[in-house]
């Protein structure tokens, strides 16, 4: 996903954590609170269950977090706060209803159903060498240098075409996307004033797709679009509108979630080289170090729900309309679940996976996708690049949007 964030803050190249405390004022100021994505901060909450802001409830625990995504009475808080200001636009808020984070109930599982039949693991196998293909092409301009930054010449340019070639979209239809997926998520920390521009990227999208969707129906191939169109489970199908609106949404989620999560995982073998080392004489540990990556730093700090009515979860008590704030980060350093949880350590297998995908109803539905994703960019990296250290200092993402460096200098050593 592209970030609306405006503002970016610079750390020291050895990015110390900050220390600072929360002060109380909601979600935003306890991601707010340090000069570094939350992720390096975590140490400081550890032995909470809870933290009460005063405008936000912040769970830090595995089982509560887990519980609340279960649970049908907590739904999201972005689409509550839509829903409920007259100022936006209604056909805004019909349009969000049709996007799966947005939908609740037996359609939403339904279509979810339907569209997990193109998005299977088998589905995104199928896919690894065009997403190497992809990396490789922007590896090889910056080889010879030695040095470059990271985000800004290889990462950011690596979901998009890796989306596109995967859905089969045509690569001169690039640059309209990129523009598009900007818009298309301002909203969510924009504000009212962001949906009119929000408004039209849906627009955009859903046009184009329409289009691409109408064509592809003449001649189906091996890309997920064309198994979305195929998709069928006891005589169900998706219609073509929901065809278009599934093929809309899988664009933009996979954006700065998928360069981000790289970024930081550079970054991490930045401060830990025998890591990287590891990893390029052992490369069948590439899978083991992406779970470790997105443990370790998930791009999305936190998620937040709405509770619809007061309820009791694990024995806590929520009251109705409380904004609850589901702190990934901390849940994916429970020492229970991750023993030594701060040391970051390719090697680990642990029992029960982390919390970077979600949870519940609305697990990510691209993650057989990221996850091949990100095995096939960081294992051309690690093919291709030795020694990799800091060049410069690191600047990190604002705190409220997706967290990970936005700017990365490293130095490095070709590989022959
Ligand atoms: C590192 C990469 C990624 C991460 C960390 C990530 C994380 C997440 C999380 C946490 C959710 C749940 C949000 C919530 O419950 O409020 C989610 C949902 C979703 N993700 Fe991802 N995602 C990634 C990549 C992708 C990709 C590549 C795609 C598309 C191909 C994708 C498509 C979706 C969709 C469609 C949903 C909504 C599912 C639903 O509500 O039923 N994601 N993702």
């Amino acid at each position: 996903m592209t970030s609306t964030a405006a503002a970016s803050t610079t750390v020291p190249a050895t990015g110390a954590p900050s220390g600072d405390p929360p002060p109380a004022s909601g979600r935003a100021g306890f991601l707010a609170a340090g000069d570094t994505p939350f992720w390096l901060r975590v140490p400081e909450f550890r032995d909470r269950r809870t933290i009460d802001t005063g405008s936000a409830l912040i769970l830090l625990r595995p089982d509560d977090c887990a519980a609340v995504l279960r649970d049908a009475r907590f739904t999201q808080w972005n689409m509550a706060q839509v829903e409920r200001n007259p100022q936006i636009d209604p056909r805004f808020v019909e349009r969000r209803r049709q996007a799966f984070l947005s939908m609740e109930g037996l359609d939403h599982l339904r279509l979810r159903r339907l569209a997990m039949v193109a998005l299977t693991p088998a589905a995104m196998n199928a896919q690894r060498a065009r997403m190497r293909a992809v990396m490789d092409r922007l590896i090889d301009p910056v080889i010879g240098a030695g040095r470059m930054d990271a985000v800004k010449d290889v990462l950011v340019h690596y979901p998009l075409p890796v989306i596109c070639a995967v859905l089969g979209v045509p690569d001169e239809d690039i640059p309209f996307f990129a523009r598009t997926a900007e818009d298309w998520v301002r909203w969510m920390w924009g504000g009212p004033a962001a949906v009119p521009a929000a408004l039209a990227a849906h627009d955009a999208m859903d046009a184009y797709m329409t289009g691409l969707i109408a064509r592809r129906a003449q001649a189906l191939g091996d890309d997920v679009i064309s198994g979305l169109i195929r998709a069928e489970l006891e005589g169900d199908r998706l219609t073509r509108e929901e065809v278009i609106h599934t093929a809309a949404s899988l664009i933009v989620p996979g954006l700065e979630t998928t360069y981000s999560t790289l970024g930081s995982g550079l970054y991490l073998f930045t401060q830990h080289p025998e890591q990287w080392a590891l990893l390029a004489r052992d490369p069948s540990l590439i899978p083991s170090a992406v779970e470790e990556i997105l443990r370790f730093a998930p791009v999305g700090p936190t998620l937040e729900r709405i509770a619809n009515e007061d309820a009791q979860v694990n024995g806590l008590h929520i009251a109705r309309d409380t904004h609850v704030v589901l702190a990934l980060a901390s849940v994916n350093r429970d020492p229970e679940l991750f023993p030594d949880p701060d040391r970051f350590d390719v090697t680990r297998t642990p029992q029960r996976g982390h919390m970077t995908f979600g949870g519940g109803r609305h697990l990510c539905l691209g993650m057989h996708m990221a996850r091949a994703e990100l095995q096939e960019g960081l294992g051309c990296l690690v093919r291709r690049l030795a020694r990799i250290e800091l060049d410069g200092p690191v600047t990190w993402s604002a705190p409220l949007g997706f967290q990970g460096p936005r700017a990365l200098p490293v130095r490095f050593t070709a590989r022959a």
